[in-house]
């Protein structure tokens, strides 16, 4: 389970790991539709036969690969009980429309993602779902590895990458006083990818950083003096 705020690199963990790792990496961004179906498979009909469709989530259980379930709070409740039987001792699936009771190899790994502190008490996971996990706190990158981030992925120079990163750690302190959260790495990267092509860098952080972040003039306007600040 890792848990941080958006745009810190929960995602590009993943990615690595499994690149690191070799395993072939599945994802499903979650959301309020996703029903059981969705994840675990489906009859389909094609002409005149009914042919199985393994979801990702078994397709995952079958190659042995990392499994990420994005945002797992968006799904409901009732979907994310899937995943129980595959993260206890069992380590399995029962694919109950096909009779299947499909035992996980060694390999397999189930990663869920989610940012605490803004969810509504309805999107809450269970606890007996929470229970069933590793956790690892993600947060903000250290100024200097968070500036090194922004210079490789935006393609702009140290300095502009410092000045990005200490404008990121400014709108940070405005969690709580008129935002839900600070711009996250992902934001300066957008900014900074802005600046590597041309725009003016105060121009692309209002664009990238400030009118994404909020839409209150007060919080607006206090995004935009820190712009005007630091660039
Ligand atoms: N530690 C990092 N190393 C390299 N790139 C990073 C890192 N953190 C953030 N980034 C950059 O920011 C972008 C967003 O990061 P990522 O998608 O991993 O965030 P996230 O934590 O999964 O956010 P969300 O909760 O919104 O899904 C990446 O595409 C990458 O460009
Ligand atoms: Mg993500």
């Amino acid at each position: 389970m890792l848990k941080g705020p958006t745009g810190c690199g929960k995602t590009r963990f993943v990615e690595y790991m499994a690149w690191k790792l070799g395993r072939p990496l599945v994802t499903v961004a979650c959301h309020d539709d996703l029903t059981t179906a969705d994840l675990v498979g489906r009859y389909l009909i094609v002409g005149d036969d009914t042919v199985w469709l393994d979801g990702p989530l078994t397709a995952a259980v079958r190659a042995g690969a990392i499994c990420y379930l994005d945002e797992i709070v968006e799904a409901r409740k009732d979907t994310t009980v899937v995943i129980h039987p595959l993260t206890d001792s069992r380590r399995a699936l029962p694919v109950e429309k096909r009779g299947e009771y499909l035992v996980a190899p060694p390999d397999f790994m189930l990663v869920i993602s989610y940012n605490p502190g803004y969810q509504s008490v309805l999107k809450e996971m269970k606890p007996s779902t929470r229970q069933r996990f590793v956790a690892i706190d993600f947060d903000y990158p250290a100024p200097e590895v968070e500036a090194q981030i922004v210079a490789h992925e935006g393609g702009v120079d140290a300095a502009t990458a410092q000045k990005l990163v200490k404008l990121g750690g400014l709108t940070r302190k405005l969690k709580g006083a008129g935002l839900d959260e600070g711009a996250g790495t992902r934001l300066l990267v957008h900014a900074a990818q802005l600046i590597a092509r041309g725009m003016a860098p105060a121009a692309a952080c209002i664009a990238a950083i400030a009118r994404p972040l909020a839409d209150e003039p007060d919080t607006r306007d206090a995004l935009d003096d820190l712009i005007a600040a630091v660039f």
